[in-house]
């Protein structure tokens, strides 16, 4: 949508270290990120930093009314833009690294799945393995986890320790195919199993 870029771009160029991107993400990726959300039952999935939701209206659409959708968004505008769209979706203003407490305010024991579209590269390295590591031990023991990262940043330190990062929180982290169809390219890693304690990785 084109009000989605224009207020996508307004509050990037506002805040660019927190929104990390200038466009929302494809229906092409969202379906690779949202993967894991299961068709049946009634899952808790934890959607962070939903942008203008992108993720949002794909998580949404899988669950049709089944489970309980919480979206964590630090940006009161992006927050506000999804609340309105998406009545069905818990959207609290709030920080990610928070997510044990939200979910233990709504008497949630743990999330099924949890999709995120955090601006990695742009969080110190403590900050990112902090918030991964708090993520992580909202998750139930048998829990997925998708993230993405843009392709031509893959070899950056930023994007390398994420990788690495994801490998000491996760049991299992696999990265799926490249997808063109997004602004700019992305790939997206599906993690499972947290491992409860993270290791913060070294610079490369
Ligand atoms: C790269 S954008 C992705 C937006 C959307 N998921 C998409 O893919 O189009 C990053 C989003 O994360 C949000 N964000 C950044 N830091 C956050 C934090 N600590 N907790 C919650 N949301 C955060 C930003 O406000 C922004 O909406």
């Amino acid at each position: 949508m084109a009000g989605d870029a224009a207020l996508f771009v307004r509050r990037f160029v506002q805040h660019p270290w927190q929104v990390g991107a200038v466009a929302p993400s494809s229906t092409t990726l969202a379906r690779q990120v949202i993967a894991p959300v299961p068709r049946t039952g009634d899952p808790v999935v934890v959607e962070l930093g939903p942008g203008t939701g992108s993720f949002t209206a794909a998580i949404q659409r899988r669950l049709d009314g089944r489970g309980y959708h919480l979206a964590v968004e630090i940006d009161e505008e992006f927050a506000a833009v999804v609340r309105r769209r998406h009545p069905g979706v818990d959207v609290v203003v709030d920080d990610a690294a928070r997510l044990p407490e939200l979910l233990a305010a709504r008497g949630i024991a743990a999330a099924d799945v949890v999709v995120s579209g955090l601006p990695w590269a742009a969080l110190s390295p403590p900050r990112a393995a902090g918030v991964l590591s708090a993520v992580a031990s909202a998750m139930s023991a048998d829990g997925a986890f998708t993230t993405f990262a843009y392709v031509h940043a893959l070899w950056t330190p930023p994007a390398r320790r994420l990788r690495r990062t994801l490998g000491c929180t996760f049991e299992e982290v696999v990265p799926g195919r490249t997808v063109w169809a997004n602004l700019p390219a992305a790939l997206v890693y599906h993690a499972r199993r947290p491992q409860r304690v993270t290791t913060v990785a070294r610079p490369a």
